[in-house]
């Protein structure tokens, strides 16, 4: 690896090592469960360390509007459930702004009971398919509508009495999988969910923890209807999906030597570390303690030098929200690095091989888009310019991580959409080069 490519400027100025020991924002998928958990439980609920972006807000938000109550004293929130009965018609429309995991998710949360219950959200939102969660909740004798056949919010829904079924999901998807379990909660008979591969299970270890009966074997989930969880108590670890731009930035800016703690470590959320490792990084873990069922730890790295890799298969459920960062890193490593099995990256926050392979193309990487993934051939240097978000959170932050290794500077456009899952990442990040 080239010296000259490891200065530079980005947006948040200059490329200098990462160091030191940081923390990183709440875990955006718990702090969603964390509050929708609450939500459903008799009883009240206390979570420290909540994701504070618009994502969790946007759940937090309708949850109280369908019943739950919500307070905040001294960094903790408060949620005292609707539990069993208390599921309440709500006076406004549902507006999840960005946030895929609050509309499909809350879609299975409202299914069952009384009212009628409508959904939207920002322009993203309503062009992302809705059908793989409005689909099988038909199948339990929910009654969904929308347009495209249900498919694109907005969405409405009349909740009624359900029955559960045994869905075979053609996608490994958490958000899925998390709306049937928790219709199935207040199903009648038994909800089970079968995945072609392994997704996010914090679901599952938060209603075990919750003591909730649910049984996991293989790639299929299966709970009982009539179960509630009880009133959790939980401090959210550190997001590892916003620690993976921390964690590149200190692969590829030389002399880094970087630590983050308190941070999530759950199996199912690390893929990126083990293929970072594969690609000669830096990168150690150290597994501290267990909170809510989840594993919490600390994360080291360091730049080194660093190979491609073909990164397919079971892994790429495990480390989808990270693509955009590790195509940042490919561009440094010496071979190619091929990226499959990744179609789902066209239908998140933004079309994200169009936005990666048009963004890191214009910063003068060697970047071929295929239908489902990515060719990134390295070492490139990067030189700076303007490119576009396109309104994603995480496609902004690669960026930004991109801006390390230039002379001039990186300018996102779009840039506040950031605050979907980490405001303040400037700043952490200029923390962590010392400034
Ligand atoms: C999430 C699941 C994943 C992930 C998303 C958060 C969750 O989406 O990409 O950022 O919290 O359940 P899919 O369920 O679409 O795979």
């Amino acid at each position: 690896m080239k010296k000259s490519l490891r200065r530079g400027r980005t947006a948040g100025g200059g490329g200098r090592p990462l160091g030191g020991s940081m923390t990183v924002p709440g875990d955006k998928s718990i702090s969603h469960r964390a509050l929708i958990l609450g939500a459903l439980a008799e009883g009240t609920s206390r979570i420290r360390g909540l994701n504070a972006g618009a994502d969790v807000e946007a759940t937090g938000r309708i949850v109280a509007s369908v019943g739950a109550t919500r307070a905040e004293k001294n960094g903790e929130v408060e949620v005292h459930g609707f539990g069993r009965e208390g599921l309440k018609e709500p006076a406004e429309v549902l507006d999840c702004g960005n946030s895929g995991t609050t509309l499909r998710t809350m879609l299975g949360v409202v299914a069952a009971g009384d009212g009628s219950f409508t959904f939207t959200g920002d322009d993203s939102l309503r062009r992302r398919p809705m059908l793989r969660v409005v689909a099988p909740l038909r199948q339990m004798g929910a009654r969904i509508d929308g347009r495209d056949h249900g498919n694109l919010a907005p969405l409405v829904v009349r909740a009624g009495s359900l029955s559960g079924i045994d869905f075979e999901s053609p996608v490994a998807s958490a958000q899925v999988k998390t709306a049937l379990l928790l219709a199935g909660l207040r199903a009648d008979g038994r909800t089970s969910v079968t995945e072609p591969g392994a997704s996010r299970d914090h679901t599952e270890r938060m209603l075990a923890a919750a003591g909730v009966p649910i049984e996991c074997a293989g790639h299929t989930v299966t709970v009982d209807g009539g179960h509630l969880p009880a009133p959790i108590d939980l401090t959210v670890p550190g997001d590892v999906s916003a620690a993976a731009f921390f964690v590149a930035g200190a692969l590829l800016v030389e002399g880094s030597d970087l630590t983050i703690t308190d941070v999530g470590l759950n199996p199912t959320r690390v893929g990126l570390l083990e293929v970072f490792r594969s690609m000669g990084g830096l990168v150690e873990t150290v597994e501290e303690t267990v909170t809510g069922g989840e594993p919490i730890g600390s994360i080291r790295a360091g730049a080194g030098a660093l190979e491609g890799v073909r990164v397919a298969g079971e892994i790429v459920p495990r480390l989808i929200d990270e693509i955009p960062v590790l195509a940042v890193v490919a561009t440094q490593a010496e071979g190619i690095t091929e990226i499959a099995d990744a179609g789902e990256l066209r239908v998140k926050e933004s079309d994200r091989i169009e936005a990666l392979a048009t963004g890191l193309t214009a910063l003068g990487a060697k970047v071929e888009a295929l239908p489902d993934g990515l060719v990134i051939e390295g070492p490139t240097p990067l030189r700076g310019g303007a490119v576009d978000s396109r309104g994603d959170h995480r496609i902004a932050m690669a960026f930004a991580i991109a801006g390390l290794l230039t002379e001039e500077r990186v300018t996102v456009q779009g840039w506040s959409c950031v605050d979907t899952s980490f405001p303040g990442f400037l700043d952490a990040l200029g923390s962590a080069m010392g400034r």
